[in-house]
Formats: structure tokens, C-alpha cells, sequence
């Protein structure tokens, strides 16, 4: 057995499908890349696993371009009950599909969520009912306060619905992105200090991300992504498959 198939091998399967989003109201900072590298990651490292993408953004970038990839173990959900007519995500409709079970396998089964710029956590409940919730974000002094209050509009929707989740809320973990330097991680790291959410690793700027949706001849683009960033992928997909095992809400910034 490879070293990418056993880092799943202990892992008992779950009742219910693992669904974990990228959010994050600031558009451009890496959510549908990285749900590109988070689906295409799991069903290729692990046989065992069915991923769905669902991609609530209505441009479709992450859907359309992912869907030649589609095969038994990888499929692009498209489902209009998702959205209300305003556009924004049908709560009702996505817990109930997250809680679905996957009767026909005992494939451990994997929902992944691309979402939109400008998605407010108060018109998305189904946030609460994530596994995981990653937010991406750059360097850019922008990208640093939208992500800032775009954390604090999290919190706001956790304590809301405090009595209508069992349990703690879900993981909040942050995914620096594009960043060029260790000191520019260090400093962004600085400026969520004081929030008591989980902090990724570094996701360096290459050019080769600005080619993640591209459909060349035999998708080289995307072989080459997922060859070159193949150790940030392996660490974010383990994640993914044992979000449940992260400490309780961390009480300061936790660098994972
Ligand atoms: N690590 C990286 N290095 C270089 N370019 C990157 C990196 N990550 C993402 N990009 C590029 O940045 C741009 C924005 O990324 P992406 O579309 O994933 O962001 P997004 O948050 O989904 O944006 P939107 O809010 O518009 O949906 C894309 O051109 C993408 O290729
Ligand atoms: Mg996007």
C-alpha cells in the first residue's frame, strides 16, 4: 500500500458524507482552486472514496471546468433545489442533502463546496452543518479586512444558531493563499492573531494556479497542479478525512 492510500487506511467510515466549504466573502482568493485541488485530491488519493463537488456559484467556474473529470468516484452536483430564486443557497435543501445517506455504497462519500464572492454567512445556515469551513485568503491588505470581518460574521452566525446545531460549531480554518514569502506568511499570520480559528499552511503564488481550470490536451495543466503541489494537497485532503479530530475550538490562533 502506497503512502497516499494509508493515510486514509485507519480510518473507519463515517455514517454520513464528509461536506466541507470554501468560503469566503472576498472574491478572488483562492476558493474554487482550492476546491479543484480538495476534490480532485481525495478521489485521487483515495479509492475508496465518492466526492461531489457543488459548486454555488452561479458563474459555474469550478462546475464547468471540472466536469470532464467526472467518473464513479468523482461527480459535479448541479441541482437547481439548492438555490433560491434570489440566487442565494437553499439552507433547507442543502442540510437535508449533507445529511443524505449513501445507501447504494459503502464508499466513504465526500461533499465539497465551492461558494461565491459576496456570500453573507447569515443567508447560509448550511455553514453550521459543515464538517470543516476553509477560508481562503491573500496577502493584500483588502483581502485581509474583508477576510477579518468575514470571520466575525462567522462567529455571529455560530452563536445565532447556537440552539438549533448539536454540538460545537464547525472548524474554522484558514487557508493563506498566494502568498510569495515566509515573512509575508508571518505577517499575515500577525493579522489574525487574536481570532480563535485554525491557520494552514502557506500556499505559495505560482503560475501554474492561474492554469487550474484550463482543459488543454490531455489536461496537462491539471496534471501538473496536482504533481506540483502535491504536498499541500496531501496535507489539506488529510484534513479534509479527519477534520473531526481537531482540537475544540482553539482559544487563540492555532497554526496547524
Ligand atoms: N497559489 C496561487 N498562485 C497563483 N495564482 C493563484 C493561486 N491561487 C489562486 N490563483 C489564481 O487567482 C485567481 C483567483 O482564484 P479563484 O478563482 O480560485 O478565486 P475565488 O476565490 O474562487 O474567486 P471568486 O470569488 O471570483 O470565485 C485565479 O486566476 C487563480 O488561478
Ligand atoms: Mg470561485
Amino acid at each position: 500500500m502506497n503512502s497516499e492510500s494509508s493515510q486514509f487506511a485507519d480510518q473507519p467510515t463515517l455514517a454520513k458524507p464528509r461536506s466541507v466549504v470554501f468560503a469566503n466573502s472576498k472574491g478572488g482568493v483562492g476558493k474554487s482552486t482550492l476546491a479543484l485541488m480538495a476534490s480532485l485530491g481525495i478521489a485521487t488519493l483515495h479509492p475508496n472514496s465518492r466526492v461531489e463537488l457543488i459548486d454555488l456559484d452561479v458563474q459555474k467556474t469550478s462546475s464547468d471546468s471540472l466536469r470532464r473529470f467526472e467518473n464513479s468516484r468523482f461527480s459535479v452536483l448541479e441541482n437547481e433545489d439548492f438555490f433560491l430564486n434570489s440566487g442565494s443557497p437553499n439552507n433547507g435543501n442543502l442540510i437535508n442533502h449533507m445529511g443524505s445517506d449513501f445507501p447504494y455504497s459503502n464508499n466513504q462519500k465526500y461533499i465539497i463546496f465551492d461558494s461565491p464572492a459576496g456570500n453573507e454567512p447569515s443567508r447560509s445556515t448550511f455553514l453550521s452543518h459543515c464538517d470543516a469551513i476553509f477560508v481562503p485568503t491573500s496577502v493584500g491588505d483588502a483581502d485581509v479586512f474583508a477576510t477579518l470581518h468575514y470571520l466575525n460574521e462567522l462567529k455571529t452566525l455560530f452563536s445565532r444558531q447556537k440552539s438549533n446545531i448539536d454540538g460545537p460549531p464547525p472548524p474554522v480554518v484558514l487557508l493563506p493563499n498566494m502568498v510569495d514569502s515566509r515573512e509575508e506568511f508571518n505577517e499575515l499570520r500577525n493579522h489574525f492573531s487574536s481570532h480563535a480559528v485554525f491557520f494552514g499552511k502557506p500556499l505559495y503564488y505560482a503560475p501554474i494556479f492561474r492554469r487550474a481550470f484550463r482543459s488543454d490536451e490531455n489536461d496537462t495543466s491539471v496534471a501538473k497542479l496536482l504533481r506540483q503541489a502535491k504536498p499541500y494537497i496531501d496535507w489539506l485532503t488529510k484534513l479534509i478525512r479527519r477534520a473531526d479530530e481537531l482540537p475544540q475550538k482553539p482559544k487563540k490562533l492555532f497554526q496547524l
